[in-house]
């Protein structure tokens, strides 16, 4: 069985005065053990593509299957907590947690044991090249660069199988942004996640073992 599987997946936003198909029949499927890139140009649909994938959003036509089960019939925060993270575009740290309570915050959902969670937190967070003396600090009183891996270390550390990120190295130097990129590769390579990035950077698109265009909504695969 797939892992996790689109089918004539569709999304449209609709609101007064205007509807928009974000996301148009869409087929396409991601296996464990693989990096999966998604490029395209501003406004085709990427993000809106990978919110259906992490069921942030629910389909307005077709589906998307976990392990044969449809966002649709799920709990779907049970679904990001326990098989899904994202990483998201806007970081969305929270603001009143510390750069370390952030990433222990999914580890508490799971009900991981507070030692084994803060041990945790700290491995991640200097993977991603987050010093000591930044895991006090709250994600204002740290660069765009340094929330957005404080997002990915919040991401990882909760050892899902789907890692779901979208431009997760935008905000970074080349330095960083390799980092991340070899952190990624990885977790598919060496741990069996699925590793699904939205990127602009061809070059790192080029890494990952499958490449998806998104063009106006439609997802095209390359090759
Ligand atoms: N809440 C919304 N209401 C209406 N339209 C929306 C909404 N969110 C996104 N859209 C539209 O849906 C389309 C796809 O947007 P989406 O955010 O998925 O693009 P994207 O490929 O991620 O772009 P970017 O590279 O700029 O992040 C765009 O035309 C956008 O304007
Ligand atoms: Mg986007």
């Amino acid at each position: 069985m797939e892992l996790l599987k689109a089918v004539n997946l569709s999304f449209s936003y609709q609101n007064k005065y205007q509807t928009v198909h974000a996301v148009k029949q869409v087929n396409c499927s991601f296996e464990l053990g693989r990096t999966y890139a998604i490029v395209g140009k501003s406004g085709s649909g990427k993000t809106t593509f990978l919110s259906l994938l992490a069921g942030l959003e629910l389909p307005t036509g077709g589906d998307v299957f976990f392990e044969g089960r449809s966002t649709r019939e799920m709990d779907c925060d049970a679904y990001r907590r326990d098989h899904a993270a994202v990483i998201y575009q806007s970081y969305n740290l929270f603001p009143m947690l510390t750069a370390i309570e952030n990433v222990i915050y999914p580890l508490k959902l799971k009900k991981v044991p507070k030692a084994e969670a803060m041990e945790r937190a700290r491995t991640q967070l200097t993977a991603v090249g987050i010093k000591e003396e930044e895991f006090a600090r709250f994600p204002l009183q740290l660069s765009g660069g340094q929330q957005q891996r404080v997002a990915i270390a919040r991401a990882l550390a909760a050892g899902n199988q789907i890692i779901l990120a979208d431009e997760p190295t935008g905000n970074l130097d080349i330095g960083s942004g390799e980092q991340v990129v070899d952190i990624l590769m990885r977790l598919a390579h060496e741990d069996g996640c699925a590793v699904i990035i939205v990127t602009h950077d061809l070059d790192i698109a080029s890494q990952m073992d499958e490449v998806f265009t998104m063009r106006d909504g439609v997802l095209l695969h390359d090759e």
